[in-house]
């Protein structure tokens, strides 16, 4: 049997199951999606969101890309977002990176990836923005140390578009997460958050939203 037939036989289990633990499930949520949070996460395949956080479907609005980026010039992620925070009206947006990510491990070589390295580029600058603080570390400490203040810089990108800042002022959501999972033990570290209150570098913040 093809592996991916496999993927079909396990659908058709889980369908059952899930009528049979829950008979309005389907029904129910074929109908709305209501989810409070939106979760910017790494396309790594052993980061499953809803899994490590035991949410289930319609609970968690999902972006993935590699290494967990916010770029403002991403139109994917900028539709993602404006939908999220407009329409689903989400609470709390949380981007989730992991140690050990190999899309930031790329970025600290000089490794040619080809196309990818447009990518990796984003991740460079912030190594650029905090090159003092890792090149002070172990040098078994300084990818994890890049991946949590990556993980930072994204959510300080979030709170950069005029999406956050207008809806911050007009309803005071939603709450900004930064969070690594650790894939040696399962466990997100919460490093960081942003909300309504907080302030970023002035230059940044738009007066006229
Ligand atoms: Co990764």
């Amino acid at each position: 049997m093809h592996t991916y037939k496999k993927l079909l036989e396990n659908n058709k289990l889980w369908a059952k199951k899930s009528v049979e633990n829950d008979p309005q499930f389907f029904s129910r949520l074929s109908e709305v999606q209501n989810p409070e949070y939106l979760w910017i996460g790494c396309s790594d395949s052993r980061v499953p969101p809803n899994e490590i956080t035991g949410t289930k479907p319609g609970e968690v609005f999902i972006h993935r890309n590699i290494a967990n980026m916010v770029v403002h010039t991403d139109l994917n992620l900028l539709a993602v977002l404006e939908y999220a925070v407009n329409h689903l009206k989400v609470k709390h947006i949380i981007v989730c990176g992991h140690y050990g990510c190999g899309g930031v491990k790329a970025a600290m070589t000089n490794n040619n990836f080809g196309i990818i390295n447009k990518w990796i580029r984003n991740i460079k600058d912030v190594f650029r923005i905090h090159r003092s603080e890792i090149n002070n570390l172990k040098e078994e400490d300084k990818l994890n140390r890049l991946i949590e203040l990556n993980v930072i810089e994204q959510v300080t990108n979030l709170a950069k578009t005029s999406i956050i800042q207008k809806c911050w002022k007009e309803e005071q959501r939603p709450y900004l997460h930064g969070w690594v999972y650790g894939l040696k033990d399962g466990i997100i570290n919460p490093v960081f958050e942003m909300g309504y209150e907080d302030h970023l570098d002035p230059i940044y913040e738009f007066d006229d939203l």
